[in-house]
């Protein structure tokens, strides 16, 4: 069975789709640990609540962030963790935990990638105007939301929308597909070659683009 260590920074909503789907049995893969860099992220609660060991780990406590990130490294692996779940965590992750777990970290990104990477992707897709938004789960390279896509949900922009009502409609999405991402990962369907993740025996997944008209 998968076993999986989270990080995450705050609400913890993702981290709490993940636990569900576990304990529904829909994801074979149990939660090992979940770290937080933020003492008073609500990700703690979640994790007390089902009894998940949890950590916190404070970047002040180190000279560099590679140490931080080394340290993050060595608390996953002494869990057995073989795949890395960031769930909200706000930091770009560094080469010492990428390096210890080759193409065994996702991440979810409330964009469609590479469109609007970064902080506030929902309020940049607002921004910018684009009719059809949605939510990315990807593996994590060294940049900010860059690596290999896994799978996408596109969400569509409404006429009134503000971040908080947009944020709202593809949180449901985000709930969806991170499980999904991860089940697809625990039953070795995942196939990665240079920046195209191809997913075995598995037809397109996650599509809810509204259906075409009736004529
Ligand atoms: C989500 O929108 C996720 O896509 C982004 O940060 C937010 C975290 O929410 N990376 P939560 O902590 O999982 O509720």
């Amino acid at each position: 069975m998968l076993k999986i260590g989270v990080l995450a920074s705050g609400r913890g909503s993702n981290f709490q789709a993940i636990i569900d789907a576990v304990e529904n049995k829909k994801l074979k893969a149990s939660v090992e640990i979940l770290i937080t860099d933020n003492l008073s992220a609500f990700a703690i609660e979640r994790a007390k609540k089902h009894n998940i060991k949890h950590i916190f780990i404070n970047l002040k406590d180190f000279a560099t962030k590679d140490e931080f990130f080394k340290r993050i490294a060595n608390e996953m692996k002494s869990c057995g963790v073989e795949l890395v779940i960031l769930a909200g965590f706000m930091r770009i992750v560094r080469k010492p935990l990428i390096d210890a777990f080759p193409h065994r970290i996702m991440n979810i990104h409330p964009a469609l990638l590479p469109s609007f990477p970064g902080l506030h992707g929902q309020k940049q897709a607002l921004d910018y105007g684009v009719k059809i938004s949605g939510c990315t789960v990807h593996f994590v390279d060294e940049g900010m939301d860059t690596g290999p896509v896994i799978i996408q949900a596109a969400v569509p922009v409404l006429p009134g929308d503000t971040e908080d009502t947009l944020s709202e409609r593809i949180l449901v999405f985000e709930h969806k597909i991170y499980p999904e991402a991860v089940m697809l990962f625990s039953e070795g369907r995942l196939e990665i070659k240079g920046n195209i993740v191809r997913i075995k025996d598995h037809p397109q997944v996650s599509s809810n683009i509204v259906n075409p008209p009736n004529r």
